[in-house]
């Protein structure tokens, strides 16, 4: 719905059951979806994104939808058009606090392979949502080239789609990426030349866990400019990596430049995602800045999952 057409959509509101999911059809940082317990709520999270502009143009359309009750996860898959590699599939931690409480923010902490997907269930997701959709797209004269995001809701019937992305997700890359045994500029170039050798992309027998360190305040105002320390402790090595985000460099030292600042990375055991997931947090222990904010829960919801 477009501005103008509030009418139809309130219309089109009374029809669905609540809760409803209200989005910005445009990217607004991964923050651009409402959800709202009442039709009141969901016309009032619409004027706010089609009248008072608060996700900019990102907000010039909206999207309503059914919620869907379940959990999240981000699935990718590598296509040439034709061939294609699923990759071990991730969960994003979205909200700020603890527990999925509070705000939406653009990810606090992701961990992959997420063992809610078992191999039954990641049979069914590429037969009955990434073949027809690479199918689809061919047969519209369009075929994909490169990472597609799908946003899976896996619910109490099986997986549906929330949403698809033409993209790798923040901060998923930082845990799916480190997955992937292969040299990734030629399999990125053998994908662009449409000569994906699917069997030949292996998968690490690993774990991933990154938590997002960020700034006081994030999702909200934050202040920047804190100089962090402790970059230097965690180390490749021990099987943990420190991604930048929101840093730049202030003469010899790093600061902070954004809400969400670093993702520390930890790589372990498949098998052992509990150790990873320690190794992950003893690094975020050793670095500091004033104002640092991290969940302290990324990827226990993998442990309640874990393959026996
Ligand atoms: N972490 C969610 C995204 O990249 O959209």
């Amino acid at each position: 719905f477009s501005v103008g057409e509030q009418s139809s959509l309130r219309e089109f509101v009374n029809r669905l059951s609540s809760p409803f999911v209200v989005k910005a059809d445009g990217l607004a940082a991964g923050k651009g979806v409402v959800i709202c317990e009442s039709s009141d709520e969901a016309i009032a999270a619409s004027d706010e994104m089609l009248e008072k502009s608060i996700f900019g143009t990102a907000g010039d359309r909206v999207v309503i939808e059914e919620f869907l009750e379940g959990d999240e996860v981000s699935f990718f898959v590598l296509t040439d058009g034709e061939n294609y590699v699923p990759l071990p599939p991730a969960q994003d931690h979205k909200r700020i606090f603890d527990a999925d409480q509070g705000k939406n923010t653009g990810g606090m902490g992701t961990y992959a392979p997420a063992p809610i997907v078992t191999e039954h269930l990641r049979a069914r997701i590429v037969k009955e949502i990434v073949e027809p959709t690479l199918r689809g797209m061919r047969k519209e004269g369009s075929p994909y080239k490169g990472c597609l995001f799908i946003g899976l809701m896996i619910t109490a019937e099986g997986p549906k789609v929330l949403e698809y992305n033409c993209r790798f997700g923040d901060p998923e890359s930082q845990v799916v990426l480190p997955l992937i045994d292969a040299d990734l500029a030629l399999l990125f170039d053998s994908i662009a030349c449409g000569l994906l050798d699917s069997s030949a992309v292996k998968i690490h027998a690993a774990s991933a866990v990154c938590v997002v360190m960020a700034s006081r305040g994030y999702p909200d105002a934050y202040e920047t400019g804190k100089e962090i320390v402790g970059l230097d402790t965690p180390n490749p090595d021990d099987g943990v990596v420190v991604f930048h985000a929101g840093t730049k460099r202030d003469g010899s030292r790093i600061v902070t430049a954004g809400g969400r600042v670093l993702g520390v990375t930890a790589i372990g055991y498949e098998d052992d995602l509990e150790g990873t997931i320690k190794t992950a947090y003893n690094a975020v222990g050793r670095i500091v800045f004033d104002g640092a904010y991290y969940r302290s829960d990324i990827g226990k919801k993998g442990l309640v999952h874990a393959r026996v």
